[in-house]
């Protein structure tokens, strides 16, 4: 606590357990620690981050009973609930005694930041008189999806028809109704419109944190500040601002930067589906043998879990494969992404375009080939290839034929040429985003202000 001590506030992060929601929740902790802030990161026992990578944070462990938990798409939904149901106690317990230990050291907690699925920490903060400030690890233009959803209910339009599913949305030009988070066209659970429902209520909370920025959803986030009376702070892309520390809870094989050295420049495609996504073995096989007679040097990211059978991705790549790709080719477990994307070798990615990547690609100007999988993933292909034109979207069954394709268009032709130049332009909005001046950098000056002007007092 003498650290604690020194900076006289702190601020409670409580983060989801998933990757793509630890990444950037422990990235603003590292933003607000560069502000003045003591950071306290109370997290589920469940995949805990790695306390070693950040030494200047307290990291406290919520018991969540967490026997059994899973990551795997089907068991997402347990997930959440059984952490919003479970850490709700123990976190309510930790903010007391924390409360009392920093008042008698001189320390407050200045409020408590937590991932948007995690709702059970609005009330545990309100309970507490401790204001509560939600992040959101998505696009701002996913909230107006999920409102959506609701009106198509009160219009009642739900289950809606499976030949309207390509029609536009008309206010959320240039969205069609299948992209839309959760498949409109059958039954949905009045539990899952209640998911809904905590997805863009965001109940007492004070504030919204977002990882985006203006010029890349300055109309969504226009129309959304006006359907909300809380203040909202768009401050990324959070990377750019936090110091390179690894929130990866897998090992990263670093001997790809190696292999990436010898590569020309913008000649390597690099392949990665996220942390969650899974494909069957024909979506492997076709995907292996795309690449293979693409003729393209490609870099690989293939999780061991990510295969649907519990199989080693060496048992699909036989000796055929191999032998035809060469050192064309390199297959890894986990990689630095950051870095892969940041080598001059990198020249297009084949993304499952979850928002991480999707942003961490948009900043070192890769252009993209767009293959979304579920959730908020359709919502960022489309943005990536409708309105800011840097990407190629791959719709429907995948077969080598149109994966080579698609990659020759992005590697080779002049349309994938064009994709890079415009990626190049957004990338140098977004670095003007955050330099002094610029919407990211006023918007966290506001954040840090806002922080600071909550007054303790007001709540004893
Ligand atoms: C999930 C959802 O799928 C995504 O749509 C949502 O926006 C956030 O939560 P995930 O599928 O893991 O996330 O995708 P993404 O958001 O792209 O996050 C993956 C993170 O893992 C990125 O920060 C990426 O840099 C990192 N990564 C991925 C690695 O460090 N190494 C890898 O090999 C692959």
């Amino acid at each position: 606590m003498a650290e604690c001590r020194a900076r006289k506030r702190a601020v409670v992060l409580v983060p989801m357990p998933l990757q793509g929601h630890m990444t950037p929740m422990l990235q603003l902790g590292s933003i607000l620690y560069s502000k003045g802030f003591s950071i306290v990161v109370a997290h589920s026992e469940f995949r805990p981050p790695n306390p070693l990578n950040h030494p200047e944070f307290i990291f406290h462990p919520l018991s969540d009973d967490s026997s059994g938990y899973k990551t795997s798409l089907v068991n997402l939904m347990d997930l959440i609930s059984a952490i919003n149901s479970n850490c709700r106690a123990p976190l309510q317990e930790y903010l007391g005694q924390l409360m009392k230990d920093q008042k008698l050291e001189g320390c407050q907690v200045a409020c408590v930041i937590y991932d948007s699925v995690l709702f059970f920490v609005d009330s545990v903060a309100t309970q507490m008189k401790i204001p509560g400030i939600v992040l959101r690890t998505n696009m701002a233009s996913y909230m107006l999806l999920y409102r959506c959803i609701f009106q198509l209910q009160a219009q009642n339009l739900l289950p809606f028809p499976e030949s309207r599913l390509q029609e536009p949305v008309s206010e959320l030009y240039p969205l069609r109704f299948k992209d839309l988070p959760f498949s409109i066209n059958a039954e949905i659970s009045e539990e899952l419109m209640d998911f809904f429902d905590s997805m863009v209520n965001i109940r007492s909370s004070v504030a919204v944190i977002f990882n985006t920025t203006d010029c890349l959803e300055h109309s969504s986030l226009s129309l959304l500040q006006k359907q909300y009376q809380v203040p909202f702070f768009p401050i990324g892309p959070f990377h750019k601002m936090a110091p390179a520390a690894s929130t990866s809870f897998l090992e990263e094989d670093q001997t790809c930067i190696a292999w990436l050295e010898k590569q020309a420049p913008n000649s390597v495609l690099y392949v990665s589906l996220g942390s969650i996504a899974s494909i069957n073995e024909q979506e492997l096989t076709e995907t292996a043998w795309g690449l293979a007679n693409s003729g393209i040097p490609f870099l690989w990211v293939v999780r061991c879990d990510s295969l649907n059978e519990a199989q080693s991705v060496d048992h699909f790549l036989d000796g055929h494969f191999k032998e035809s790709v060469g050192e064309r080719g390199l297959i890894v477990k986990w990689a630095p992404q950051k870095k892969v994307l940041a080598h001059r070798a990198v020249g297009g990615f084949w993304s499952h375009c979850g928002w991480n990547s999707t942003i961490e690609s948009i900043c070192e100007g890769v252009p993209m080939i767009c293959r979304p999988l579920f959730g908020d993933q359709r919502l960022n292909a489309r943005y990536l290839t409708c309105v800011w034109k840097v990407g190629l979207e791959m719709e429907n069954v995948l077969d080598r034929g149109s994966i080579e394709k698609a990659i020759r268009r992005l590697m080779i032709d002049t349309e994938g040429k064009e994709m890079r130049q415009d990626m190049l332009l957004m990338k140098d909005k977004i670095e003007a985003s955050l330099q002094k001046g610029g919407s990211s950098y006023e918007s966290l000056n506001d954040l840090t202000q806002f922080i600071n002007s909550f007054s303790t007092a007001a709540r004893e």
